[in-house]
């Protein structure tokens, strides 16, 4: 996508469609006003009857005819000024890009006037909301040349004002690279199966290493061995795929904090030999979108150069039946020597989750944050519109939540009280890896607890949120890439605030 920022007038520039956004029950702005003019009135009759409210979500397509310079025109509502946030700003944008995109434009244009403060801010959610709600996955449709040569190529900001210029490029630079990492992750996450196997992961990030700038280290199945990796040897040893321990070093911050991400790589996930339903079964080849969401975060910090030191770990692996795979009845020793009776091999995030977690400690992380498509339990506990958190530092949660509220990427909290471990005591080993129905999502973030040692921990469970079976207004369906712009947002105010 080309990107770019120019000061002049929305009347007289030459654009296949111009967006602009109207916050409810205000009049028009300079702007704005000089348009509506130009269109003999066209905008504020529209508002006037009621036939366009600026509703959040609200569009409505208008043909200029030659009265302006743009071909096309989408008028976009913020809803009220007094609730005005970012997300909805990216909300607007991502619904009016790819409506004019349908009309025929090949490239948009959007009027960046009349929302005062944190002009950085807003221009890089503008940027991230067409962006976002213009991507589509077409690697693997082969009769649609016509679709995809309506790709829209150019996103303009066009401010009235020359000195906003510099500010609004800012925001947009960081928007275009927050944008592309969140696209990495959802075209991993839709790729079949079987071209998205843990060796792919591990050489996808080794090249993203060499072009940003962090380090790529990836243990095959005899280090693993030695380093006594048992939970994460079971869930591989079923699976034709080698499994491989990714490890990703940014540092480019000095003597401060490190901050451990650790993501679920599950690259397919039958269930194993407590086999899952078919249906439905198709769409567990996302269960890497926590993998896909922490190597997209490191992405990000290198390509912005955060001031930062990250390691991401991403255990992965497929989650396979055969004759030689891990059975329920099975004692699973971890690396850190505590040992788990497998109760479901269909429970196998946690357990390759604990391998990592304890692989993180040894760094003595300053944080340690896991994400992962846990459990079904956590779609009953909070549906779609949020992602599962438990943790055990309250200041982690805290900026954890923060960056939710930010990204539009919202967290839940969920407790980790000791009544929860008694569900997964085992009678035979030190704990068992299901611990029955009730609290599923709970009982699975009390298993990775044990494993965390005393560094502050937060994990997030993604199983509800990665995936969308309806169009969202900057998410259409399919995968989200929910994550990746959570722990950009984490990792960039992470110093900011204490
Ligand atoms: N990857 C699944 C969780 C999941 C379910 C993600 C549905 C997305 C949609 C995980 O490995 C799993 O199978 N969890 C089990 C745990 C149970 C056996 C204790 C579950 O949630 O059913
Ligand atoms: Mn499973
Ligand atoms: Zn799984």
């Amino acid at each position: 996508m080309k990107l770019k920022v120019i000061a002049g007038k929305l009347e007289t520039h030459k654009t296949g469609g111009a967006i602009i956004l109207l916050f409810e029950n205000e009049k028009l702005d300079n702007a704005v006003a000089r348009i509506d003019k130009a269109l003999g009135g066209t905008v504020s009759g529209l508002i006037k009857r009621g036939d366009f409210k600026p509703k959040p979500g609200a569009v409505h397509l208008l043909y200029p005819e030659g009265r302006i310079a743009a071909e096309r025109l989408v008028l976009a509502g913020l809803g009220k000024r007094s609730e005005f946030t970012m997300n909805r700003l990216r909300q607007a944008a991502g619904k009016a890009a790819p409506s004019l995109r349908t009309a025929g434009a090949r490239d948009v244009t959007v009027l960046v006037e009349g929302f005062g403060r944190d002009l950085e801010e807003a221009s890089q959610a503008l940027v991230e909301g067409s962006m976002l709600g213009l991507y589509r996955f077409l690697k693997y449709k082969t009769n649609e040349e016509n679709d995809r040569n309506r790709d829209v190529t150019t996103i303009t900001l066009l401010t009235g004002t020359a000195g906003a210029v510099k500010i609004l490029q800012a925001g947009a630079r960081s928007g275009v690279v927050i944008a592309d990492s969140t696209a990495m992750v959802r075209d991993m996450v839709s790729s079949p199966p079987a071209d998205m196997t843990p060796a792919v992961i591990a050489s996808k990030a080794r090249e993203l290493g060499r072009q940003f700038g962090f380090t790529v280290q990836v243990l095959e199945r005899t280090q693993m061995q030695k380093l006594g990796m048992g939970a994460l040897l079971g869930v591989a040893s079923g699976s034709a795929q080698p499994p491989k321990f990714i490890i990703m070093e940014y540092r480019k911050g000095g003597k401060k904090p490190l901050i451990a991400l650790v993501g679920k790589t599950i690259t397919f996930d039958s269930g194993g030999i407590s086999i899952k339903p078919s249906e439905n079964m198709d769409k567990m080849k996302d269960d890497m979108s926590g993998g896909a969401a922490v190597l997209g975060a490191i992405r990000t910090a290198a390509a912005l150069k955060l001031p930062l030191n990250i390691v991401g770990l991403l255990p992965a692996t497929e989650n396979m039946p055969g004759g030689s795979a891990y059975k329920p009845g099975d004692v699973l020793r971890t690396m850190s020597g505590q040992t788990i009776e497998i109760i479901n091999t269909d429970a196998e995030g946690r357990l390759i989750l604990s391998d990592a977690l304890a692989y993180a400690c040894r760094y003595k992380p300053t944080v340690i944050v896991d994400i992962a498509t846990l459990t079904g339990a956590c779609r009953v506990a909070l549906g779609q519109e949020a992602t599962g958190m438990l943790g055990t530092d309250e200041k982690l949660k805290q900026k954890i939540r923060e960056a939710g509220e930010k990204t539009g990427e919202r967290v839940w909290e969920m407790p980790l009280w000791e009544g929860y471990y008694e569900l997964i005591k085992s009678d035979i080993a030190d704990m068992k890896n299901a611990g029955g129905r009730d609290g599923g999502l709970i009982t699975a973030a009390a298993l990775l607890s044990k494993f965390v040692q005393k560094y502050p921990w937060v994990h997030l469970d993604i199983a509800a949120t990665a995936w969308t079976e309806k169009d969202r207004p900057y998410t259409p369906k399919g995968a989200t890439g929910i994550g990746m712009r959570l722990l950009t947002q984490f990792l960039r105010d992470y110093e900011k605030k204490d």
